[in-house]
């Protein structure tokens, strides 16, 4: 007779990483498997869905099968299959959510549909290894920019969020005018490590205007300094140190306006608690910035670790919460592109 399930095996396909973890009902991850497809989309210089949905297909069975191998773990541990059901690209979240309905009818446990978005902000709760509700949630990652009152674990309910480009996406984008490689984050960041911060006044968008955020401006105003306004006086060579200026300017402006608007949230709340999520928080001087105010502020501020920060499915661990109050999803769940609301 087997013991208690005591474990969940997650799934996580929304983007271009096909991932698969095991976490315990303590929150701690037994494993955590991610096949990265960043050169197969490098070229293109973004992620092209009909080429991430394929990777999904190859990767998927064996990365489930090395998340539970590596858990060292049985499937009548599990105690359910969670699966990203949204947001993303429909046709990659499809692979993971049609292999997790298939295990979890076969093993006969249930389903637990996890929003992705919720999720990047969990991965504040696996890292802390305790509770850390009531709290700030930000998600700051390639799709999203979003800041929510999380007064429970389950209750994640909007702030505000960007009204054009994800802080990610102006990142990659930024990369993109600078000549720097996809993903564009970590390679603006590296270049950044050997420029100026102040060389470039760009500008710090809707910084005093509420919980929103806008970051499509700033790209066209890195795309003028880079290149020069259409019809105006001509730039500079792009050299390297021309690129590192530009990049570090770039960076510091939005670290500024995420790291203002994530203490206003935090003062519009009165909670003393700020969980930061996304790729975006992999960035050196967000971490940095976040954590000193947090200091001088008297906030505690939990920054998903880099292992977690980009997607992954340990951070789907967020289905526990369900599990435990009996939340299940229905065999036919549907994945989807945009965001749950409320
Ligand atoms: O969370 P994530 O893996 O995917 C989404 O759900 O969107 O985030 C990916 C984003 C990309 O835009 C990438 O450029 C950005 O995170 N990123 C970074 C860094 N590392 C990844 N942005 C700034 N600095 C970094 N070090
Ligand atoms: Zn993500």
């Amino acid at each position: 007779m087997a013991d208690e399930p005591d474990c969940l095996l997650a799934i996580e396909s929304s983007c271009d990483e096909t991932a698969a973890a095991v976490i315990d009902r303590d929150r701690r991850v037994l494993s955590n498997v991610i096949a990265s497809q960043h050169e197969l989309h490098e070229r293109f210089g973004g992620v092209v869905p009909e080429i991430a949905s394929r990777a999904h297909l190859r990767n998927v069975l064996p990365v489930i099968d090395t998340a539970i191998a590596d858990a060292g773990v049985t499937p009548d541990r599990f105690a359910a299959v969670a699966v990203t059901d949204g947001p993303g690209l429909v046709g990659s979240l499809l692979v993971g959510m049609t292999a997790a309905k298939t295990l979890a009818a076969v093993w006969d446990v249930p389903l637990v549909t996890v929003d992705h978005i919720r999720a990047h902000i969990y991965a504040c709760r696996l890292a802390a290894g305790r509770d850390v509700f009531p709290a700030v949630g930000f998600v700051v990652s390639g799709g999203h920019t979003h800041l929510y009152d999380c007064r429970d674990a389950g209750t994640f309910a909007p702030l505000g969020a960007t009204i054009d480009d994800a802080a990610g996406e102006a990142f990659d984008k930024a990369a993109r005018v600078l000549g720097l490689p996809f993903p564009g984050g970590p390679a603006v960041s590296r270049a950044a490590e050997q420029g100026d911060p102040t060389a470039f006044k760009f500008p710090r968008p809707m910084l005093g205007d509420g919980l929103s955020f806008s970051f499509s401006g700033l790209k066209t105003a890195v795309l003028y300094a880079a290149k020069g306004v259409p019809g105006g006086p001509a730039v500079p060579e792009l050299t390297e140190a021309r690129i590192a200026d530009l990049a570090a300017s770039f960076e510091a402006a939005v670290v500024d306006v995420l790291v203002a608007k994530a203490f206003a949230a935090v003062a519009r709340t009165g909670h003393r608690r700020l969980l930061v999520g996304g790729g975006v928080v992999a960035n050196r001087r967000l971490r940095r910035e976040l954590e000193a105010r947090g200091r001088l502020e008297g906030v505690d501020v939990i920054l998903s670790p880099p292992e977690y920060c980009t997607d992954n499915a340990a951070m789907a661990g967020l289905a526990w919460e369900d599990v435990e109050a009996g939340r299940f999803s229905p065999l036919d769940a549907d994945v989807r592109s945009g965001l749950v609301r409320g």
